[in-house]
């Protein structure tokens, strides 16, 4: 890896375990240009692929990105057809390059109401990446911090858990992030200061990154100065 000259880098070795990022700013990116708002999707989706190579050749453990929430089906048929076509393309192409890189793919999220071909690529690109040990990408499609934790305790009753035995541990281990510790860092581009839905139960002691940047402008330098950020804070978890 080249790191270009002249940019502050982060310390390698207090690196944050678990990234997240709300990939927002996308559609603005292209009206900003006079261009449709599909090619700020596609644009988002290369910088998506850019950050994702970047984290994963300086060691960070998990990447958590929002990719489409349970809320963005409100948006124009269009367009919502247009970011699904755009994942299939994406995906049909990321497969082997990403287990290449050994990066591993994984998803959060309800796949139900997602196309046959979207459903088959998801289970295919989870095959290919099982065994990739570098760093862990959890692509949030239909994804929704509410409906996640719906789901969690309509599964709790449905396995008959006895109220006593529900402990926050429990509670964790039926979330789509079982598998993934909370987000150390959770980064938004896009000029807007909300959760918008993400990782609710996750975020409990996350620190925040609020950035003008749009997502399809985010690059290496941007990422090393949220990370530079992170690194400046002291975590408390309500301690002193
Ligand atoms: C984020 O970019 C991508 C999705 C929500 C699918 P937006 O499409 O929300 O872009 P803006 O916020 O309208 O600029
Ligand atoms: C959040 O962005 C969802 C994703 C980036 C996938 P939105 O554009 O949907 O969020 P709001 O509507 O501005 O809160
Ligand atoms: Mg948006």
């Amino acid at each position: 890896m080249i790191i270009r000259k002249g940019i502050e880098k982060p310390d390698m070795e207090n690196l944050p375990v678990h990234i997240a990022a709300i990939m927002d700013g996308n559609g603005r990116w292209a009206s900003s240009k006079g261009l449709p708002r599909t090619v700020g999707h596609k644009a988002g989706s290369e910088a998506f692929r850019k950050i994702s190579e970047y984290l994963n050749e300086i060691g960070v453990k998990y990447f958590t990105v929002y990719a489409f929430s349970t809320e963005n089906w409100k948006r124009p048929k269009e367009e919502v057809s247009a970011i699904m076509k755009l994942l299939k393309e994406y995906l049909l192409e990321a497969i082997s390059d990403m287990a290449e890189k050994n990066i591993r793919l994984c998803f959060f999220g309800d796949q139900t109401p997602l196309s046959d071909e979207l459903k088959d690529l998801i289970k295919k690109t989870d095959e290919i990446s099982k065994g990739c040990t570098g760093l862990t990408v959890n692509v949030c499609l239909n994804y929704g911090g509410r409906d996640e934790i719906t789901r969690a305790v309509q599964a709790i009753v449905k396995d008959g858990v006895k109220p006593e035995e529900i402990t926050e541990k429990l509670i964790s281990s039926y979330l789509y992030s079982k598998d993934t510790p909370d987000p150390d860092l959770i980064i938004r581009p896009g000029k807007e200061q909300r959760i918008s839905n993400f990782l609710l139960w996750q975020c409990a002691y996350s620190e925040f990154y609020f950035t003008e940047t749009l997502w399809p402008d985010m690059d290496e330098e941007e990422m090393n100065k949220a990370i530079i950020s992170f690194q400046k804070r002291k975590r408390r978890f309500g301690g002193i």
